[in-house]
């Protein structure tokens, strides 16, 4: 069975995703110390900021190897970014939010590989002409931003895989070893799993975010913003004001006046559940505790097996 550990230095196909006021060089670190890829969400952090976290990455890690750094396209400093993580040494990165034309040559020429997130085949096809080295297509249960799309990762995944032919990982609502059996099932070479990790001792989530996470249910949350930048969110207040603005017909200003203010920083790092923008994936009202990463990946991969023939065996 073909993963991506030929493709990175991993020693499961496995990836904690990158997420803003989430994945830190903490998370990152403890993730490469797991065996799988841990990236620094890079959405959140300005380039000081993003300095910061892979020196502290590096230096909790035993394994630089296995770090990455997840860049969103869409924002000013992003050639700042990159540029900055290639100069300390990374040489992995999860591109999204943009087109994979713009940067993916210029990394690889510098060294790097370069994944890029997908949510539908077409754009899978995208980034193969990129010459990106693999794709993760992400479906809409997903936690954070979404496409517009609205297809779902049981649909996408074998789709994709019968659309390309660089290796495809899989993301949206893997939260467990039999999940990531699923996927490998649809041809997937790999998991991306973002909401898991959200719910870990080292992931820089505020305390009240996690207890959110482990008190869901299968309903808790919901894809907003569909006219702006689609984003599935934890069902609180902050929620309901920007539903009732969208019922409402708000204006795309009247939107991002609403989500000024810091509301991501205040929901997810600072822990304020009212008021603050909380991202949380669907397959939250699955997770039940807050374990270690390592205690973590160690029973995501025992799990995984006991669901799937030996030959499939990571
Ligand atoms: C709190 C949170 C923040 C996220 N931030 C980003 C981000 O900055 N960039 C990005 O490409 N994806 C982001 N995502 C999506 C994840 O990288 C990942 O693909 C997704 O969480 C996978 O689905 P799951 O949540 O069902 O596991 C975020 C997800 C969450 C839950």
């Amino acid at each position: 069975m073909k993963n991506i550990c030929s493709l990175l230095p991993l020693e499961y196909p496995l990836i904690q995703a990158g997420m803003v006021w989430v994945s830190g060089g903490k998370l990152a670190a403890a993730s490469a110390n797991a065996g799988i890829l841990g990236v620094i969400g890079a959405g959140s952090m300005r380039p000081d900021l993003l300095e910061e976290h892979i020196h502290k990455a590096k230096k909790f890690t035993r394994h630089p190897e296995r770090l990455a750094v997840n860049v969103p396209l869409l924002y000013e400093k992003t050639k700042e970014q990159l540029e900055l993580s290639l100069n300390l040494g990374i040489r992995t990165f999860i591109t999204s939010a943009g087109s994979p034309k713009t940067y993916t040559s210029w990394l690889k020429g510098e060294g790097a590989k370069v994944i890029h997130v997908v949510s539908s085949p077409e754009f899978a096809l995208k980034s193969e002409a990129a010459g990106c080295d693999a794709i993760i297509a992400e479906g809409f249960e997903a936690g954070g931003h979404n496409g517009r799309e609205e297809i779902t990762t049981l649909t996408l995944i074998p789709q994709v895989v019968d659309s390309v032919r660089i290796p495809v990982i899989a993301a949206g609502g893997i939260g467990d070893g039999r999940a990531i059996a699923a996927v490998m099932c649809l041809g997937a070479q790999g998991a991306q799993l973002g909401t898991r990790f959200v719910a870990t001792i080292e992931s820089s989530a505020h305390s009240n975010f996690k207890q959110a996470v482990i008190n869901s249910n299968s309903t808790s949350t919901m894809l907003a913003m569909k006219k702006y930048v689609p984003v599935r969110l934890y069902k609180n207040k902050f929620f309901e004001d920007v539903k009732r603005l969208e019922d409402h017909g708000a204006t795309k200003e009247e939107l991002e006046k609403l989500l000024g203010h810091g509301r991501a920083r205040k929901g997810m790092l600072e822990g304020d559940m009212t008021e603050g923008e909380i991202e949380i994936g669907q397959i939250a009202g699955l997770i039940k505790d807050i374990p270690s990463v390592e205690a973590l990946v160690k029973r995501l991969i025992q799990e995984q097996r006991q669901s799937l023939p030996s030959g499939y065996f990571f």
